[in-house]
């Protein structure tokens, strides 16, 4: 077979689709002018992102445009959610689970050096939390619970509705309210999100995973929740996030989600099924392979596999010759040596963790690129493996 690109690694980052870049085009050039000024330029401006903020909110189902602040990023929105609403409310304990994001994890274990308290909550085989454990954990003392949407290295779907329900009932009886954030990063544009379904007070997006540009993301905030900003300076975005507005790429993530949403049914679809292809075709061809990924509870676009006997890194090097994009685990924790703690927390073995490769499928994927991967993809494996002391030891058991 001829050799071809093939990206797979889509929940790292996306290509900002052409729909989105035309949008985005005019807020470069023609209509520059700064959101706040009084002038018509400045008007303009104020009056997209007026748009883009009302567009947003219906997008989420909010109730209104003011519950949206848009951010620079999804580890931003993540920061202010957490440490905005332990610094705002009374109380100084967060519960969070052991598979979140380093932007999630990271930030709780610095509160914890800070003095707060944090839980970290254990997840099933599939990677969904324990609701039991994390309303064992629930104290006078807690401020926030933060579970994401979907994993970013498993794809795992977490049970939102029903960690809120079990909240709101724990909040009839309690003088603060517990706060309930997700962090919706890897589901934006691949789910519907709907805040009202959901349960939540704060959820977490950001632009690039679903083909929209990279450095924006948003807040969504809902009414009465109280949060301390976390920069200070002018009144933008409500005073929770001051600075000058990114008018051009708020428009163009606004794009971005609203057609993912208008598409989401066919293009689930279509990857659905090239995914479990590709999964069925490496069970199929390749011996010592274990999914990590339950399709049952997942994103459709995301397959862990984890590849006995194998360094990760050797593989995706040679992948990477082959043309076909893919990543080791998630791409924030590449360069790291340690295994993968979403891989431990849902029982992987460390030798299984180790030769672990996350394919995350998109839009523009199609039947020839998974053929292709079939194809190559055994072959490498094969040649990873006779290069590898422990398989060739094992090979002569
Ligand atoms: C689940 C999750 N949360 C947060 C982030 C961080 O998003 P950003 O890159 O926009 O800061 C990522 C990025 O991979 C993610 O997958």
């Amino acid at each position: 077979m001829n050799k071809r690109e093939v990206y797979l690694d889509n929940s790292a980052t996306t290509k900002v689709r052409e729909e989105v870049l035309k949008e985005m085009l005019p807020y470069f050039t023609d209509v520059y002018g700064n959101a706040s000024s009084v002038h018509t330029y400045g008007q303009k401006s104020k009056a997209a992102l007026t748009k883009a903020r009302e567009t947003f909110a219906k997008l989420i189902n909010a109730e209104s445009p003011e519950e949206i602040i848009f951010t620079s990023c999804g580890t931003e929105s993540d920061n202010i959610a957490i440490v905005g609403s332990l610094l705002a409310n009374e109380g100084n304990h967060v519960i969070t689970s052991k598979i979140e994001h380093h932007a999630i994890l990271f930030t709780c274990q610095n509160l914890e050096k800070k003095g707060y308290k944090a839980d970290f909550i254990s997840v099933d085989k599939t990677g969904r939390v324990n609701i039991e454990e994390l309303k064992s954990k629930i104290t006078d003392d807690t401020v926030i619970v933060s579970i994401m949407h979907a994993n970013n290295e498993i794809g795992v779907i977490e049970p939102i509705e029903e960690i809120s329900k079990v909240l709101k009932e724990i909040n009839k009886t309690r003088k603060n309210k517990i706060l309930l954030h997700t962090d919706a990063v890897q589901t934006a544009g691949k789910l519907k999100l709907d805040v009202q379904k959901l349960g939540v007070d704060l959820l977490s997006v950001s632009g690039h995973k679903f083909y929209g540009p990279k450095g924006i993301g948003a807040l969504y905030i809902r009414k009465g929740t109280k949060i301390e900003p976390l920069f200070h300076g002018g009144h933008h975005e409500f005073g929770m996030k001051p600075g000058t507005e990114n008018v051009a790429e708020i428009v163009g993530m606004t794009k971005a989600l609203e057609l993912a949403n208008e598409e989401m049914e066919k293009e689930s679809k279509k990857i659905y099924e090239l995914r479990n292809k590709l999964m069925n075709g490496i069970v199929e061809k390749i011996p010592e392979v274990v999914i990590n990924t339950d399709i049952k509870y997942a994103v459709p676009s995301v397959l862990s596999v984890s590849f006995n006997y194998i360094e990760g890194e050797s593989l995706l090097l040679m992948l990477d010759m082959a043309g076909i994009a893919a990543s080791a685990g998630s791409a924030c924790a590449t360069g790291s040596s340690e295994p993968s703690h979403v891989l431990s927390a849902i029982g992987a073995s460390p030798l299984a963790a180790q030769g672990t490769l996350r394919f995350s499928l998109g839009r523009y994927n199609t039947e020839e690129d998974i053929d292709y991967v079939l194809d190559v993809l055994p072959n490498l494996v094969e040649k990873v493996r006779r290069m590898s002391p422990v398989w060739n030891n094992k090979t002569e058991d």
